[in-house]
């Protein structure tokens, strides 16, 4: 664990000095930021930071350490990216060029593609290919500015696969720089075979996916993506109430395909999240704000699919918290920059640059009980932070959208090499 002193930093922003945990309406506005700063790090955590003209460099002196100079440059916090599905066997270019031609996302899935064309690749791959392919995805996106990241299962839809999928994302935890948590999302699509009789896959999840998992201790939380033809609201009341009785919170993928109650399920089974809400109404939003369920918007599946928006001004103006993260998976999003997904919310979604970075990084910790630790400039906290390229202001990084503005990531106080 490093000890660092950046100095001369044009901006040090994202720094939360009242112990939030999370940002909602108004306040997300709020990215606080000291001009022409210094930041130092000790031992790997956010030690201590000011003003350059208050720098008395001699504290530092007996202390062995790197120096960086970051004049012209904005220091941030690192992106926290809560839904990702960065395990996976196979690209789909093909069904992207069919969707260029006319078919749906909705289409090609009942026709056996989508969910269920990426499983039956990965049930034909090794755990250890799938981790090789999963570590470099994760290295790079590390290196565009990411500091702590969720990884979904989903893609096994078998219980011998989706315990493989599990098994890569936790030799990756025990290796990855940054934090990680791991979701199971068996409930991700009904497998062809149970087409006919999806109580029977119900049951297979519960009463064997669920203690195997469990055994292994193989999940932080449980996914069910709630949507029309997926599974229902009734179904995902079932599957969570059995994730709870094993300790598993809820994340929830809804409100995608339609306004199909994905939002209520998950209030109603106090889902730590729930994540997509293209469709959002009056009655979602009333709901959500009933709650500590944080709304995740994935722009890039918008941007991607060509399918609407999640309305996150609407929501901010009502008082909700919002989150924004890459849900990088090989169908819907093949693309986990954070940096992009920052300049969409901001173009796309009318969010000011200080609202899109908070939904990126305090909100984004929120979504996975990491904000303690992670997703803000404040001392104590772990120093994952990243040097931008030289910027004149902060609405530089989504202005020049599809270019990163990350020059340097720090991880636990190191400069991180991503080769
Ligand atoms: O979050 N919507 C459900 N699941 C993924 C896409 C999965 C896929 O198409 O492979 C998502 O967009
Ligand atoms: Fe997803």
């Amino acid at each position: 664990m490093a000890n660092l002193l950046i100095t001369e930093i044009s901006s040090l922003a994202g720094i939360i000095e009242n112990g939030a945990l999370k940002l909602k309406g108004a306040e997300m506005a709020q990215f606080h930021a000291i001009a022409d700063a210094w930041l130092w790090i000790e031992n790997g955590k956010i030690s201590d930071y000011g003003e350059m003209r208050n720098l008395d460099s001699s504290r530092f002196e007996s202390i062995a350490h790197n120096r960086i100079s970051a004049k012209d440059r904005f220091v941030l916090p690192c992106f926290v990216d809560s839904h990702t599905h960065i395990v996976f066997a196979k690209t789909r270019e093909e069904e992207f060029v069919m969707r260029i031609k006319g078919k749906t996302y909705e289409e090609i899935a009942e026709s056996g593609g989508g969910i269920l064309n990426s499983a039956k690749r990965l049930q034909e791959m090794s755990e250890d290919e799938l981790f090789v392919q999963a570590k470099q995805r994760l290295w790079d996106l590390i290196a565009f500015g990411t500091g702590a990241i969720e990884i979904k299962s989903g893609y096994g839809l078998t219980v011998v696969d989706e315990l493989k999928m599990l098994r890569v994302i936790k030799r990756l935890k025990a290796i990855s720089p940054i934090p990680i948590k791991a979701t199971f999302l068996g409930a991700h699509a009904i497998p062809s075979a149970y087409k006919a009789n999806r109580a029977d896959y119900i049951r297979l999840i519960i009463e064997e996916m669920l203690p195997a998992v469990h055994a292994e201790n193989l999940a932080d939380y449980m996914d069910v993506f709630c949507d029309q033809g997926f599974f229902t609201p009734t179904e995902t009341d079932a599957l969570l109430e059995a994730a709870k009785s094993y300790g598993l919170k809820a994340k929830i993928h809804g409100n995608e395909l339609g306004y199909t109650g994905g939002v209520q399920a998950a209030v109603r089974n106090h889902a730590l999240s729930v994540d997509h809400l293209e469709y959002t109404g009056d009655d979602e939003i009333k709901c959500l704000l009933q709650s500590d369920t944080m709304p995740v918007a994935l722009p890039g599946c918008s941007f991607f699919l060509g399918i609407p928006y999640a309305p996150l001004r609407k929501m901010i103006d009502a008082g909700l918290p919002v989150c924004l993260a890459s849900d990088f998976n090989p169908g819907s999003t093949p693309n986990g920059r954070m940096g992009f997904v920052v300049a969409l919310a901001c173009t796309q979604m009318k969010l000011s640059p200080e609202e899109a970075l908070n939904a990126t990084t305090i909100n984004g910790a929120y979504a996975l009980e990491l904000s303690h630790e992670i997703g803000s400039i404040t001392r104590g906290k772990r120093a994952n932070v990243f040097i931008t390229k030289p910027m004149s202001s902060l609405a530089i990084m989504p202005y020049y959208f599809g270019v990163d503005q990350v020059s340097k990531v720090i991880i636990n106080g190191e400069v991180f090499d991503s080769h």
